[in-house]
């Protein structure tokens, strides 16, 4: 009888990827997943901490792991991720009946930890590059993550994650490549390629290795079967005219780039440690515009940081206005422990912050809708992801420009599809494969 383990992720793609990684691992050793957790001998949790929210969602959870703990104490509970490497040893203090934690850079280790007869809990929480050759489970066989670097070097004042996840260390470009021409060879179409700040790739590589992200880009694209590429996130003091280019030249190369503003207001950028400026951010958009006149720009922002006043937050919006976003995540300012914002004095009040969200949320939703239009009465190419989340019967897929579109069709998942686009909302865009109009 096999065992079995059952792993919850929080967070952002990078640990969706640490997950896969996870599964992998573990189906090596011989596990398979449980569809439940109270069926499972070895219980995971990959946990986040960017947000205060995200610490609240993944404790509710440990509730239940403890208790089945208790019901079955041979069983395996184990906690990965950023939450615990920003805990660290504290956490067998707090919750006894964990018995392995570690980082996001020691997934590895927790196969060391269930091969060896250790019976005391342990903590792994090494920064090491990044952690080989894991074997992934991908969810979608022709859709793959490939992290081309972890950490972070920069230092947003508001930010948890150069704490969790360590010092920016990009892996071989010729290690990416060959993984990619694996990964097309295994049928995989769509790359989306992941960093904290992958636009600063290379620069601690040493020649012949050291090429710029740009460069990197080219290389990929050059592989054949891959169709589209995908990366997140840039930073806008990265961004330059050269990557810009990559995405009028680069055919598999999707129009889309998601940009983070975080705030509209150069004071507060300044506070946030971003290192660049309301203008400097303008304009890396018009180069946009300049360049890829069709592509899809989305945002970050947060709302409230430490002293942003009403005149720093009429900035963001301005912005906001300016720009045009296809659309955006927001968020209220939450202070993180050990971060230089969480001490720094001017906490906005939590109801300001909900306030000027609303505002923005607002704003926000206006330009994606308006932007959308655009795409109603084209024919897009789109990648079918499977069937609808609304309606089982119709197909959903995504265009270059990372629209989720759900349309009538016949085609199967992974394969691209021209659908003729009739509808547009702030969130989603609708229409029927082109195939079938002309067939009728
Ligand atoms: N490295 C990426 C992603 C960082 S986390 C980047 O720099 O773009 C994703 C987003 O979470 C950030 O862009 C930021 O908008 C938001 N975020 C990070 N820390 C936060 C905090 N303490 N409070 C609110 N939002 C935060
Ligand atoms: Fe956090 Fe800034 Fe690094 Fe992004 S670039 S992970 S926001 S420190
Ligand atoms: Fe990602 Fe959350 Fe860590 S957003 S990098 S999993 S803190």
């Amino acid at each position: 009888m096999h065992k079995r383990y059952h792993l919850t992720t929080f967070g952002c793609q990078m640990n969706a990827h640490d997950s896969e990684r996870m599964k992998g691992m573990l189906e090596s050793l011989g596990y398979a997943e449980s569809a439940s957790r109270d069926q499972a001998d070895l219980i995971l949790f990959n946990t986040c901490s960017i947000r205060e929210r995200a610490d609240n969602r993944f404790l509710a959870h440990l509730g239940e792991a403890a208790r089945l703990k208790r019901e079955q104490p041979e069983r395996v509970v184990g906690i990965g991720g950023c939450w615990a490497q920003s805990v660290k040893g504290e956490i067998f203090a707090r919750f006894p009946f964990v018995d392995v934690a570690f980082g996001p850079g020691q997934v590895h280790k927790l196969a060391e930890f269930l091969t060896s007869d250790s019976l005391t809990a342990q903590g792994y929480f090494e920064f090491e590059e990044f952690t080989g050759r894991l074997p992934g489970k991908r969810e979608r066989d022709f859709q793959a993550w490939v992290q081309i670097s972890v950490g972070c070097n920069c230092v947003c004042s508001y930010c948890i994650v150069p704490s969790t996840r360590g010092r920016e260390v990009s892996r071989p470009s010729a290690e990416l490549v060959a993984e990619v021409r694996q990964l097309a060879d295994d049928g995989v179409r769509e790359v989306t390629l992941l960093g904290q700040n992958v636009n600063s790739y290379g620069r601690d590589l040493h020649r012949p290795e050291r090429i710029t992200f740009a460069e990197l880009l080219r290389q990929i694209d050059a592989v054949d079967g891959i169709e589209r590429i995908r990366y997140t996130s840039p930073h806008p003091k990265d961004m330059r005219e050269d990557v810009v280019r990559a995405h009028a030249e680069l055919p598999s190369l999707c129009q889309h780039i998601h940009l983070p503003l975080q705030s509209g207001s150069s004071a507060v950028l300044k506070r946030m440690r971003r290192t660049y400026n309301r203008e400097r951010y303008l304009d890396r958009v018009s180069l946009i515009r300049e360049h890829v006149p069709d592509c899809a720009i989305t945002t970050d922002i947060i709302a409230g940081f430490p002293g942003e006043t009403a005149e720093d937050f009429a900035q963001t919006l301005y912005v906001a206005e300016q720009v045009g976003y296809d659309g955006a995540f927001t968020f209220a300012y939450s202070p993180r422990r050990g971060t230089e914002a969480a001490s720094l004095p001017d906490q906005v009040p939590h109801e300001v912050k909900v306030q000027r969200l609303e505002l923005l949320v607002e704003v926000i939703q206006r330009h994606a809708h308006e932007r959308a239009q655009r795409f109603v009465g084209r024919e897009l190419d789109v990648l079918v992801e499977g069937p609808s989340r609304t309606d089982p019967g119709r197909l959903r897929g995504r265009t270059t420009h990372n629209k989720v579109v759900n349309f009538d069709g016949l085609a199967a998942p992974g394969e691209l599809v021209g659908v003729d686009i009739t509808g547009a909302t702030s969130q989603t865009l609708s229409g029927h494969e082109s195939i079938l109009s002309r067939a009728a």
